[in-house]
């Protein structure tokens, strides 16, 4: 049976949002944002939960990344958005892509979910033990900044991305 709400929760993947996470997916695609990881849920979602599950364990993951456990944010049947709560820093995350990474699917954004959703993971954090978080941003990524202000993040830094070249802002947020 699914969860049948009004207020939006986070839950783990499970298989009883197969169809939801399809539409999800679809919806990125036709928006032109493509995630690895919905092309392997679209080609096969048992090897997505397997690899939801695994990298919650820390199996399989290339040597230097920390495990992570994947979160989805749902309403009544939809699921709005994605966020991943890292389970610890390695050095280079420290530097770009820190404890938390969060998307809300195209249709469900400028609705406050943004906000809502990296709160909620925040909560994940602290009950993980957790009690400083890294997140960081493009810096001309202006809804992200954002998002992490209103969860009072302080900047505490800018650096050039050694992915993508561009410059980044380094938050951290105090969990009390
Ligand atoms: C970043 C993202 C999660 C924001 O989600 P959202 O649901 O639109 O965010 P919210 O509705 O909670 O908005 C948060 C704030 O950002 C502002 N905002 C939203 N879109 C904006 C934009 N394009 N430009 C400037 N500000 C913006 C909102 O006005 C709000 O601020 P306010 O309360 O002061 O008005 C969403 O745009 C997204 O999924 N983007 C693609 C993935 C991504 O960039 N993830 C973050 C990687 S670090």
């Amino acid at each position: 049976m699914k969860t049948v709400t009004n207020k939006p929760i986070l839950i783990k993947p499970s298989d009883r949002y197969r169809h939801a996470f399809l539409a999800m997916a679809a919806e990125y695609q036709q928006a032109g944002e493509s995630y690895r990881h919905h092309e392997l849920g679209q080609s096969s979602f048992a090897a997505f939960l397997e690899l939801v599950d695994n990298d919650d364990q820390g199996i399989g993951l290339p040597a230097g990344y920390a495990p992570m456990t994947h979160f989805w944010l749902v309403k009544d049947e939809a699921i709005l958005g994605e966020s991943r709560l890292r389970h610890c820093l390695t050095p280079a995350l420290e530097i770009e892509g820190g404890h938390i990474g969060y998307s809300i699917r195209p249709s469900q954004r400028h609705k406050g979910y943004g906000t809502l959703i990296l709160a909620l993971t925040l909560e994940q954090a602290r009950g993980r033990g957790l009690r400083r978080i890294r997140v960081t941003c493009d810096t001309d990524n202006l809804a992200s900044a954002r998002v992490i202000e209103k969860n009072s993040g302080h900047l505490s830094g800018r650096t050039i991305s050694n992915r993508s070249g561009q410059q980044i802002y380094q938050y951290w947020i105090d969990l009390l």
